[in-house]
């Protein structure tokens, strides 16, 4: 149902024209700027190459608001895994309504269209999505649909700048006895796939709140599908991977991205290491070897002058990097997710939602 003056519908990024494309990759950075005003825009060929990207084993559904004028002033966006029959009823996505077009009912209309797309995905849908506390609006909105908190996150950054280089190469000898390490660049080559899926299980102990969402089980096709979606849009995956050398088995792992096409940031991923192996300075040793291979080695990051991650803000403990300059970017954030009906005039009910707001 469109709002009036508002054009509302579903579209598959993938077949629009490119001009159509861009229209919606310009949404994204004014709604990128609002969170992040104190960086550059995020770049369009970065924003493009992820919608014009097809991950495989995935269903999705996109719907886009436009003025007369055919800005894209709306977008919601999600999906679900058709590879992950844990957390099948889980559907991701993203709610975003340009500043000056708010509280015109627009996200409500975007978020009953995204409802009605996803008729028929699973009994008991689950949605999931993220708010940030920079703007105050998502909360009473989520809310309002009958979302509820499910995990508290933070986003922490290191100013590469400040990193205490030397304590970051003495971590990264520690070699822990009994121990090697593996650098995985973009492909995990199949004689390391059985480390890693053992390893990869480590992130089941990290807290999941109040989210209705089971534990991870990795694949190998989970595996090639990421790889392959890096591929395509173009970013970069490395992969630090922990392995007991007596048995072969994998201990831990810590994963970094980047895009060269938004050079200023490195993200650092997943880390974990698995119940039996702990104690033995495996995260720090990791981390600081990741740390030290994306810092000052590989010359694709050498223009990154920051390092982000998030972290769900229920744990307390941090695996490294006690650099003068990490600091919060960010409170914690509420959380989100709503168990909806598709009715169009009804709001989600209440009593199955389940939420997971970060920045
Ligand atoms: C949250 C957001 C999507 C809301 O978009 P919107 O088009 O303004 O929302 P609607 O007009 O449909 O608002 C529906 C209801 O939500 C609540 N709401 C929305 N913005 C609010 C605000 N700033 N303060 C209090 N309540 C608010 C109100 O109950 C509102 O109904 P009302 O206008 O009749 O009082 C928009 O502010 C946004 O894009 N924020 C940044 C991205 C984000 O946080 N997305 C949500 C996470 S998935």
């Amino acid at each position: 149902m469109d709002v009036a003056g508002y054009r509302i519908d579903r579209v598959d990024p993938t077949e629009l024209p490119e001009a159509e494309q861009e229209a919606i990759a310009r949404l994204w950075q004014v709604m990128g700027k609002e969170l992040l005003p104190e960086e550059p825009a995020r770049p369009m060929p970065a924003i493009l190459a992820r919608l014009r990207s097809k991950p495989k084993n995935q269903w999705s559904a996109r719907i886009r608001a436009r003025d007369a004028k055919g800005n894209v002033v709306g977008w919601m966006g999600g999906g679900r895994s058709l590879n992950e029959p844990e957390n099948a009823h889980l559907i991701w996505s993203e709610l975003q309504v340009h500043p000056d077009h708010r509280r015109k009912g627009l996200a409500t209309a975007l978020f009953r269209e995204f409802v009605e797309a996803c008729e028929g995905q699973h009994p008991s849908i689950v949605f999931m999505g993220m708010a940030n506390d920079r703007v105050p609006a998502a909360e009473p909105f989520l809310r309002g649909i009958g979302a509820t908190p499910g995990l508290p996150m933070k986003t922490n950054q290191l100013d590469i700048a400040t990193v205490d280089r030397k304590q970051i190469g003495e971590w990264a000898k520690l070699d822990p006895a009994g121990y090697r390490i593996e650098r995985i660049d973009g492909m995990v080559p199949d004689r390391l796939v059985p480390a890693y899926l053992a390893a990869s299980n480590g992130m089941n102990d990290a807290p999941k709140g109040d989210l209705k969402m089971a534990d991870w089980k990795l694949t190998v096709e989970q595996i090639r599908d990421r790889e392959n979606w890096f591929k395509q849009v173009g970013a970069e995956w490395w992969l630090i991977l922990a392995v007991n050398e007596a048995t072969g088995e994998g201990a831990g792992f810590t994963e970094v991205t980047y895009d060269p096409k938004q050079p200023w940031v490195i993200w650092q991923q997943g880390t974990a290491v698995i119940d039996p192996h702990r104690g033995h300075r495996l995260g720090l040793w990791m981390k600081a070897t990741a740390s030290s291979a994306s810092v000052p080695r590989r010359p694709s990051s050498a223009r990154a002058t920051r390092i982000r991650t998030r972290r769900c803000s229920a744990s307390t403990r941090s695996s490294g990097s006690r650099s003068r300059g990490s600091r919060r970017c960010g409170r914690p954030r509420s959380p989100t997710c709503a168990k909806a009906s598709a009715s169009p005039r009804k709001r989600p009910s209440r009593a199955n939602a389940t939420p997971a707001m970060t920045c």
